[in-house]
C-alpha cells in the first residue's frame, strides 16, 4: 500500500479511516478524492498525524478523467472506496443523486482501475486491490427471530439508498469475476462516532437533546440496528485490505442491537448524568414519536464470525463506552457542528422536507 486512493475521505467514516491509516502505515501516501457535497468537509481533516503524506483532490467519482489523472500521477495501487450518498431519508426525498454517485460513480472508478491494473497490466504496480465499503442494508430487513445476516444471505434492499449500494456491490463482484480485478468488499452495520453529520440518529439526538429540542423517533421506535463505533470499522477495513482474501466479502458489525428507543434513552441517561441541572432534565422527556420512514427496515443484525475467524477482527468498543466517547466529542466540538450544519444548509433542508416537525 504505497499509494492509496481514498474516495469520500472528507465524510464521516472516510476521515476517521484516513487518520487511522496514517497511524498504521507510516510509509503510505494517501490521495483523498472527494466532491465535498453537503456531507463532506475539509474541517474533518485538519488534524492529520502526517499532513505531508496526504493530498486532497476535490472532484467527482463520476468523472473518468479526474480519476484517470490521479492513477497516472500517483501510481495508485490501492483504492478504498467510501464516496457515496449515504442517508436513507435523503434517498427517499431524491433518489436520483444516489443512482448517479453510488452506481455510476462506482462503475467509473472500476473502469479506471480496470484500465490501469488489467488492460495495462505490465505497467501496473504490484499487489493492487480495490476495496469497496458497503452496508448491511443490502440484505433487507429481519424479523425478530431471524438469524443475523451472513455473507451468503441473499440481497433484498428496500430503499433507493440500499438498492444503489446493492447495485454497486454487484458491479464490484462482476469486475472481479469478468476481468479479474482484485477486489474485496465489506458490508457493515450502523456506525457512530466523531465527525458524523448530524442528520444521522445518534448525532441528531445528541445535538437536539443538548439544545432542548424534540428527539424525533420514527414510528414506534422499536426498530433495531447493529451499532459499531467508527474506529472499530476502520480497523476492520484495515484488516481486510491487509489480510483479506481477494474476491471475498466480509460482514462487519458491532454485536450491539438495541432498539432505537433504547439507544436514545441511553444518550438521554448519559446527558442527565452530565447536566443534572439542565431545564431538559430528564432528557428522555424530549422524545417525540413522529411519522415513520416509508419502507423502514425493522431489524438489522450482522453475523461477524467470518471476519473474526479468518482475520482475527472483533469490535473493541462497547456501546456504553462508544456512546460516551461520541457524546464527549460532540460536546467538545460545538463549533465543528455549527460550521458543518451551516455550510450544508442543513436547517433549510429540514424545513423543506420535514415541515411537520
Ligand atoms: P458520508 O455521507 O458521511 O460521506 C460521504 C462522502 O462522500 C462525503 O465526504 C461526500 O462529499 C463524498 N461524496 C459524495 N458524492 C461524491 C462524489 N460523487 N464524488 C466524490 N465524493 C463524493 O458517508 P459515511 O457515513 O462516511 O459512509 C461512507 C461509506 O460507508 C458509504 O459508502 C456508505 O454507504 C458506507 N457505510 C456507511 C455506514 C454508516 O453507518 N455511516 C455503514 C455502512 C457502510
Ligand atoms: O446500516 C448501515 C447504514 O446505517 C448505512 O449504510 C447508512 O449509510 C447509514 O446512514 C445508516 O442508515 P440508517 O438509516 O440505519 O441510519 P439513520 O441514522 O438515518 O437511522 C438509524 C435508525 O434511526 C433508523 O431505524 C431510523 C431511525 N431514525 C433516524 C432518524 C434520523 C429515527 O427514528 N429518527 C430520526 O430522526
Amino acid at each position: 500500500m504505497d499509494n492509496v486512493l481514498v474516495t469520500g475521505g472528507a465524510g464521516f467514516i472516510g476521515c476517521n479511516f484516513i487518520r487511522y491509516l496514517q497511524e498504521q502505515c507510516p510509509q503510505s501516501k494517501i490521495i483523498n478524492l472527494d466532491a465535498l457535497t453537503y456531507a463532506g468537509s475539509t474541517e474533518n481533516l485538519t488534524d492529520l498525524p502526517s499532513p505531508e503524506r496526504y493530498t486532497f483532490v476535490e472532484g467527482d467519482i463520476c468523472q473518468y478523467s479526474t480519476i484517470e489523472k490521479i492513477f497516472q500521477e500517483h501510481k495508485i495501487d490501492t483504492v478504498v472506496h467510501f464516496a457515496a450518498e449515504s442517508h436513507v431519508d435523503r434517498s427517499i426525498h431524491g433518489p436520483g443523486q444516489f443512482i448517479q454517485t453510488n452506481i455510476v460513480g462506482t462503475f467509473t472508478l472500476l473502469e479506471v482501475a480496470r484500465h490501469f491494473w488489467i488492460t495495462k497490466k505490465e505497467e501496473a504496480p504490484q499487489n493492487t486491490r480495490f476495496h469497496h465499503v458497503s452496508t448491511d442494508e443490502v440484505f433487507g430487513s429481519l424479523e425478530p427471530e431471524d438469524p443475523a445476516f451472513q455473507e451468503t444471505t441473499s440481497y433484498d434492499p428496500s430503499s433507493p439508498y440500499s438498492a444503489s449500494k446493492a447495485s454497486s456491490d454487484h458491479l464490484v463482484r462482476a469486475y472481479s469475476h469478468t476481468y479479474g480485478l482484485p477486489i474485496t468488499i465489506t458490508n457493515c452495520s450502523n456506525n457512530y462516532g466523531p465527525n458524523q453529520f448530524p442528520e444521522k440518529l445518534i448525532p441528531l439526538m445528541i445535538m437536539n437533546a443538548t439544545q432542548g429540542k424534540p428527539l424525533p423517533l420514527y414510528g414506534d421506535g422499536q426498530q433495531v440496528r447493529d451499532w459499531l463505533y467508527v474506529e472499530d470499522h476502520c480497523e476492520a477495513i484495515f484488516c481486510v485490505i491487509t489480510k483479506g482474501k481477494l474476491g471475498e466479502t466480509y460482514n462487519v458489525g458491532g454485536d450491539n442491537q438495541p432498539s432505537n428507543r433504547e439507544i436514545v434513552q441511553s444518550i438521554c441517561r448519559i446527558l442527565d448524568e452530565y447536566f443534572p441541572n439542565s431545564p431538559s432534565h430528564p432528557h428522555k422527556s424530549l422524545i417525540t414519536f413522529v411519522k415513520d420512514r416509508p419502507g423502514h427496515d425493522r431489524r438489522y443484525a450482522m453475523n461477524i464470525d467470518k471476519i473474526h475467524q479468518d482475520l482475527g477482527w472483533q469490535p473493541r468498543e462497547s456501546l456504553e463506552s462508544g456512546l460516551r466517547k461520541t457524546i464527549d466529542w460532540y460536546l467538545n466540538n460545538g463549533s465543528w457542528l455549527s460550521k458543518v450544519s451551516q455550510d450544508a444548509g442543513y436547517e433549510q433542508w429540514l424545513q423543506k422536507n420535514y415541515k411537520e416537525r
